[in-house]
Formats: structure tokens, C-alpha cells, sequence
């Protein structure tokens, strides 16, 4: 393909966007293809000759497109949003144009120093203290696992990179019940070990970890002779968006001097709006924050917002300095790639720019609200229907609930049949979780083009398909 029949394919490639996000509520949201089906239709060995782009793009609708969920679909109210707004896309579109390698500053001066500013702008819109420095990182799991390391390093007195954990006592890592299971697949890379990780009871209606209980394992460890590393608090857990009260438990952990990562991949977003900041009362106490604008904000996956008030610690468990990767007379300068665990680096902040400059705070934050509203509307419709009940409270703009009519033994296979019907359906997507010994529904508002009649057409299939099965 030469640079002429790029022009005339990225044009077509724009209208094909296009016309796809504008048709998009045509489709059923989840594939409904078969396991296998895709790959049916998939050639076992790369071509040895070039093949014509208008039968790529034909092959691409004929046997891809089937196989997609739509992430972007209207009512998608699964897992949590995926938002891909346009001008992040376009942004994208231009970050692999250039292809560039943030890794140094002098790689791509303007990679580094939009980087740094739109970290400052993200801090800022979410309300996080001006003494909070930012690094990009491709997602969340990768800004926990950068966390466990520097509370990992930082606990060994920066020698774990060096001589390995052999030698030490045991490290501990507190986390809540609730925490994302990136948290414990950080602690097995770290070396740490999955059975160092203490996992803490939750409390109360927004399921947080008892302080009590992070202080009580805390103290028994140190008799037993463990080291205690750090804690990873949850703002918004993946499954009923459970929340730590931080302002308690940083406090304990603080008491004995450990590392505290705030996970907040999902709910961070909502930060934006002042009303919603009360969820992480507490979090100036963290020493790292993860965020993911590209789960609600509107950046096209991938994009995590990670913060943290001394970045020195990270650079110094992750900065590695081989003589081909060394700037000579520049001092002072921000390398990112010093931040981060991968060495190459996508030019991700011109999304955010591109984002934050074609909606304005404002227009986010409107989004943002209507689905917590939209979410809190459904909740009470779906409480005041027979037969059914809301397992736990909206959480910003996630909820869950179960049909649990009298006289079914088995809920759980009752809600099992239920979400399939659902999703079999096509109209809408859910998924599920588990509270305590309950199989439950989760429903969550947060794809940007999601009406308020989306969200009403979610309650009437819900319902539609619920009667059915009963
Ligand atoms: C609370 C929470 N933490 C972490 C993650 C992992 O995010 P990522 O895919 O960016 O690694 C998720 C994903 O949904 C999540 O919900």
C-alpha cells in the first residue's frame, strides 16, 4: 500500500466509523457467534503475496465483525464502559501515524511535555492535591503491579532488584475482599507470592475493608515475624463497585509505615464531579492512585492515569540505565519510559488532549452524571417490580440486583438462565458477580451515547425475559 492508497483507505476506514457508531443500535451488543467460527474462516498461513485491501476490508465485515461484542453499543451494561470518543480515535489515528517511542524525553520532546501536562490537567479535573505527580500508563494492572513493586523495593530498602527476596522475611501485601484480581496477579509477578496476600473481610453496604481487621493482620504478622509491605485500597470495585473508607485505613496502615496504592481504575472518572469526591475522602494519604480514563471518561482504550505523591520511589525501583538509552546534557528532564515497566511507550497523551479539548470538563461531567442518575432511576423501577430485589445499592452508576420470585429454590441457576436469555437476546448486555453466597446481576450506565431510553428499554427486557423464565 503506498501513502496514496493510505489517504483513500483512511478516508473510507472514517467512513466506516461512521456509519458503524451510527448504526450501532441495530446490532445485538454481544457477538452471537459460536466458539471456533472466527477462526473457521481464517486462513492457516500467512499470504505469500499481497492481497487486495477492498477484499481485506470485505473479509474484515464478512468474518470479524460477527465476532465482536460492541463495546460501544448504547446499551451495553456490562463489565464496565469501554468509551471511545471520536476525537480520541482521532487522536490515536495520529499517535500511529507517527509511531513515535516515548521512552526518552529527546525521543519525542512533545510526547514527554504533553504527557506531563495533561497528567497535571487530570489531576487537577479529579480533584487530587497539586503535589501529586502523573505517568501514563497502558492500564491498570500495569500501575498496580509498577505499585507493588515500589511498596515491594521500598520496604527492602531498594535491595529486592538486586538480591532478590531470598534472605528477607516474608512480605505482606493487605488487600480488601473485594480488590481486582490484577492486584494479586501484581503480587505473583513481584515475587511477593499469592500466599502473602492477606485478604481483609469487608464491611457495611459499601463493602470496604475493616480497618479493625487491616490493623489486627498488620500486628499479627509482625509476631509472626512478617514483613508488612503495603496496602491496596479499592474506590469502585469491578463487582459491586465497592468502596474503602480511606481516610481510616490509610490512617492504620500509615501508623506502621506501609506503602498505600488506591485502586480506582473505574470509578476515578466520576471524580470529575465535585458530589462524587466524598467515595475517596481520604486519598491525599496515598502514595499511588490509579485511574482509568479509558473506561468512563471517553479515551479510547488504553490509558491509565496513574499518581503519585513521590515519584522518586517509582523511578527508583523501575529507572534502568543501559549507556544506549543515557541523555547527556539535558538534566532535569522527565523520561518516562523511567516510570514505567514496558521501555517502548505509545504517544497516548494526545487522546486525553484531543478529549479534554473537544468536550470541555463540563460536557464529561454531564455524561457522567446522567448515568448515575439513568442507574439510580432503573435501580428503584427494578426494586419496586415483583419478584425481583436489589442485591446492593447503586455505587455511582452501578448497581446489583436478582429475580428471586417465591417459590424458586434454586436462584442461582434461576439467574443463571436469566442473564443468558439476556444476553442471547441481543437487546442489551449484562454480566454477573457474586455477594457473599449470592449469584447476582450487575447493571452499570456508562457508554456515552447511552439515552435515557436505553436505559428503559434495559428494565423492559429485564423484565420481559424474567417472566418468560418463571
Ligand atoms: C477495579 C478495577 N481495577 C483494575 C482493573 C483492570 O483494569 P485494566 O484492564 O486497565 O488493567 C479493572 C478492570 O475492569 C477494574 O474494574
Amino acid at each position: 500500500m503506498d501513502w496514496d492508497d493510505y489517504e483513500d483507505w483512511g478516508q473510507k476506514i472514517a467512513r466506516w466509523g461512521a456509519a458503524y457508531h451510527k448504526s450501532l443500535r441495530e446490532l445485538p451488543v454481544r457477538s452471537q457467534v459460536s466458539p471456533g467460527q472466527v477462526s473457521q474462516s481464517i486462513p492457516t498461513y500467512a499470504p505469500e503475496e499481497p492481497e487486495d485491501m477492498a477484499q481485506i476490508m470485505a473479509d474484515f465485515d464478512q468474518f470479524i465483525m460477527p465476532g465482536m461484542t460492541h463495546w460501544q453499543h448504547p446499551r451495553f451494561f456490562a463489565y464496565f464502559p469501554s468509551n471511545a470518543t471520536p476525537p480520541s480515535i482521532l487522536a490515536d489515528f495520529l499517535s500511529a501515524t507517527l509511531s513515535s517511542q516515548g521512552i526518552l524525553w529527546q525521543m519525542s520532546p512533545a510526547a514527554t511535555e504533553l504527557e506531563t501536562a495533561m497528567m497535571g490537567w487530570m489531576r487537577d479535573a479529579v480533584g487530587l492535591p497539586p503535589d501529586y505527580s502523573g505517568v501514563i500508563q497502558d492500564s491498570a494492572s500495569t500501575a498496580t503491579l509498577a505499585a507493588i513493586l515500589t511498596m515491594r523495593e521500598s520496604v527492602l530498602n531498594w535491595e529486592g532488584n538486586k538480591h532478590g527476596l531470598s534472605g528477607h522475611n516474608r512480605l505482606r501485601v493487605y488487600v480488601s475482599d473485594e480488590a481486582h484480581s490484577s492486584v494479586e496477579k501484581a503480587v505473583w509477578i513481584a515475587g511477593i507470592g499469592s500466599e502473602n496476600i492477606v485478604r481483609l473481610p469487608v464491611i457495611g453496604p459499601m463493602r470496604g475493608t475493616d480497618p479493625s481487621a487491616l490493623k489486627a493482620a498488620i500486628e499479627s504478622d509482625i509476631a509472626a515475624g512478617f514483613t508488612p509491605a503495603g496496602f491496596v485500597g479499592v474506590i469502585g470495585g469491578t463487582g459491586m463497585g465497592a468502596c474503602d473508607d480511606l481516610e481510616k485505613l490509610i490512617s492504620v496502615a500509615k501508623e506502621f509505615d506501609l506503602y498505600v496504592h488506591v485502586d480506582a481504575a473505574w470509578a476515578g472518572s466520576a471524580m470529575i464531579c465535585d458530589e462524587f469526591r466524598y467515595l475517596w475522602c481520604g486519598i491525599a494519604g496515598a502514595d499511588s492512585v490509579v485511574l482509568n480514563p479509558h473506561k468512563w471518561l471517553g479515551v479510547q482504550f488504553d490509558l491509565s492515569a496513574h499518581f503519585l505523591k513521590n515519584p522518586a520511589d517509582l523511578v527508583r525501583t523501575l529507572a534502568i540505565r543501559p549507556d544506549y538509552l543515557k541523555t547527556f546534557g539535558r538534566e532535569g528532564v522527565i523520561n518516562y519510559s523511567e516510570w514505567s515497566i514496558p521501555l517502548g511507550r505509545r504517544f497516548r497523551a494526545l487522546k486525553l488532549w484531543f478529549l479534554f479539548r473537544c468536550y470541555g470538563l463540563e460536557n464529561l461531567r454531564m455524561r457522567i452524571r446522567n448515568h448515575v442518575l439513568w442507574s439510580r432511576e432503573i435501580a428503584e423501577q427494578v426494586r419496586h417490580t415483583q419478584g425481583f430485589e436489589i442485591t446492593s445499592e447503586p455505587i455511582l452508576s452501578l448497581f446489583t440486583f436478582r429475580y428471586a420470585p417465591k417459590g424458586i429454590a434454586d436462584l442461582e441457576d434461576l439467574n443463571q438462565r436469566l442473564i443468558n436469555a439476556i444476553n442471547d437476546d441481543g437487546r442489551i448486555y449484562l454480566t454477573q458477580t457474586t455477594l457473599g453466597d449470592k449469584f447476582v446481576i450487575r447493571f452499570q450506565t456508562g457508554q456515552f451515547e447511552t439515552t435515557r431510553e436505553d436505559v428503559q428499554t434495559a428494565y423492559s427486557v429485564i423484565v420481559e425475559l424474567a417472566k418468560k423464565l418463571a
